[in-house]
C-alpha cells in the first residue's frame, strides 16, 4: 500500500466528500493467478482516471471489483465516502451507483435507441431522461432508430447514454473504443471526453493504448502485473516516470549508461543534462532516459553510431542507430533530413532540456508514484483539476 492510508486519517473529518472513489490495498487472485495486488487509487468527483496497462495486467478485474461484480480478497473500496467492499463486506452492484460500459457495449439489437437507453430506468420521468441523455450525447432525433441503423461511433454514444441515464456516481469504461477503426476512434474519444466533462461524471476509463490514456485522463494510472506503478497527471507520467517500467510503457524510451566524470554526466551520446542540484547515487549504476526526440543526429564519418533501420512516419523519420558499444537507440528527426541505412552518424543528446535519470529501475531523484496527491491543497475544493505543471 502506498500513500493513501495516511491521507485517509487526515480526511476523516468529513473532508472526504470530494473523493468519489477510493480503493485501498485491494487485491484479487483467481486460483494461482494474482490479478490485482495492493491496488490504491483515489479519484475526485468529476475527474477522469485513465487506467492503462498491458493486456492481462488486471484492469478489467479492477473495474469489476469497483462495480461489485467481483468480490475482493483484501483491502477496501469506498464510493462517495461509503464503504462498499472490505473484508467481510460486499454491497451488491445494484446498490453501488456505478455504471459500467464493457468493451463490446452490447446494445439490444431489436430495441430502439430510446428503449435501449430507457431500459434500466423507472417509468416516472423516463421519457424526459431519455431525451436529456440523447441530447447530452448529441443524438437528438435518433431515438426511434435501431442500433444497426447507426454508425459504430453513434452506437458507442448510445451505450454511454444508456449508462449515464441512471446518473451513476461513478462511470466505468472498459476499453470502450476498441471496436472502432482508427480514424473514428480519435473522433469518438474526443466526443466522449466532452460528454463526460459536460455531465461532470467521475470516470474510470480503462485502455491498453497509451495515447488514448494521455488524451482521456485527468489522471493516468499505469498498471503493471496487477499493481499501480504510477498515477499522476498525464504530463508527469510521460515526462517524469517514477520507474523505467512506466517510461518504457508510455512510449519508446532508451536508457544509456552514464559515467560521472567530476561533475559531468557523460554518455555514449555525449553529455547528459540534469536538473540543477542533481546528485548521482553513491553507488549502483546510473542511466539516462532518452525519448526519440531527445537526440540530434547528423551523418558523420567520425560518428559513434550507424543507422541500422529507418521508419518513415510522414512528418518524421525514426532511425534506429547502433552505437559502437552495441547499444541500439531510437532517434526521431524531421523528414527534411534523410539518412540511408548503413550510414555512420554522430548522435548527441539534446542540450535544451534536462533529462531523467534512473538507477536500478527507479528515478533519481525519486519521483513519487502518487504525485498528484501532493498537488492538492490541504482543504481541496470539489471538482478542482490537479495542477499540470511539469
Ligand atoms: N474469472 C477469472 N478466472 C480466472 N482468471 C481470471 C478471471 N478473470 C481474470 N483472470 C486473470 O486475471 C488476470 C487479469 O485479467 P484482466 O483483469 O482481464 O486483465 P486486463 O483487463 O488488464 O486484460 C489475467 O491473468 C486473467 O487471465
Ligand atoms: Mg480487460
Amino acid at each position: 500500500m502506498i500513500g493513501l492510508t495516511g491521507r485517509k486519517k487526515k480526511r476523516r473529518d468529513g473532508a472526504t466528500t470530494d473523493v468519489a472513489l477510493r480503493c485501498i490495498g485491494v487485491s484479487k487472485s483467481f486460483g494461482e493467478t494474482v490479478a490485482v495486488q495492493d491496488f490504491d487509487i483515489e479519484v475526485r468527483r468529476g475527474q477522469i482516471l485513465a487506467l492503462v496497462g498491458p493486456s492481462g495486467c488486471g484492469k478489467t478485474t479492477v473495474l469489476r471489483m469497483i462495480a461489485g461484480l467481483e468480490a475482493i480478497d483484501t483491502g477496501r473500496i469506498e464510493i462517495g465516502g461509503k464503504l462498499v467492499a472490505s473484508d467481510g463486506r460486499h454491497i451488491g452492484p445494484d446498490r453501488r451507483s456505478v455504471g459500467i460500459v464493457f468493451q463490446d457495449y452490447a446494445l439490444f439489437p431489436h430495441m430502439t435507441v430510446q428503449a435501449n437507453i430507457g431500459y434500466g430506468l423507472g417509468r416516472k420521468g423516463r421519457a424526459e431522461r431519455v431525451e436529456e441523455v440523447l441530447a447530452l450525447v448529441g443524438l437528438e432525433g435518433l431515438g426511434r432508430r435501431l442500433p444497426n441503423e447507426l454508425s459504430g461511433g453513434q452506437q458507442q454514444r448510445v451505450a454511454l447514454a444508456r449508462t449515464l441515464a441512471s446518473r451513476p456516481d461513478v462511470l466505468l469504461l472498459d476499453e470502450p473504443f476498441s471496436n472502432l477503426d482508427a480514424g473514428l476512434r480519435e473522433r469518438v474519444r474526443a466526443e466522449v471526453r466532452e460528454i463526460l466533462k459536460a455531465a461532470g461524471t467521475t470516470t474510470v476509463f480503462v485502455t491498453h493504448d497509451q495515447q488514448e490514456a494521455l488524451f482521456m485522463g485527468d489522471l493516468v494510472g499505469v498498471q503493471v502485473r496487477g499493481r499501480i506503478e504510477q498515477v499522476d497527471v498525464p504530463e508527469r507520467v510521460f515526462h517524469r516516470p517514477a520507474t523505467s517500467v512506466v517510461a518504457r510503457f508510455m512510449g519508446t524510451a532508451d536508457f544509456l549508461p552514464v559515467d560521472t566524470i567530476d561533475t559531468r554526466l557523460v554518455t555514449e551520446a555525449g553529455p547528459a543534462r540534469a536538473v540543477p542540484g542533481f546528485e548521482p547515487p553513491e553507488e549502483g549504476p546510473l542511466e539516462v532516459m532518452a525519448r526519440p526526440d531527445d537526440f540530434v543526429l547528423a551523418p558523420s564519418e567520425e560518428g559513434q553510431g550507424v543507422v541500422v533501420d529507418r521508419v518513415f512516419q510522414g512528418w518524421a523519420y525514426t532511425y534506429e542507430v547502433e552505437l559502437n558499444s552495441g547499444l541500439r537507440i531510437h532517434c526521431q528527426m524531421p523528414h527534411l533530413l534523410t539518412i540511408e541505412v548503413g550510414v555512420r552518424v554522430l548522435v548527441n543528446l539534446r542540450r535544451d532540456h534536462p533529462q531523467m535519470f534512473f538507477s536500478n529501475g527507479s528515478a533519481v531523484p525519486e519521483v513519487p508514484r502518487y504525485g498528484y496527491l501532493s498537488d492538492r491543497p490541504a482543504t481541496g475544493s470539489p471538482g478542482e483539476a490537479p495542477g499540470g505543471a511539469v
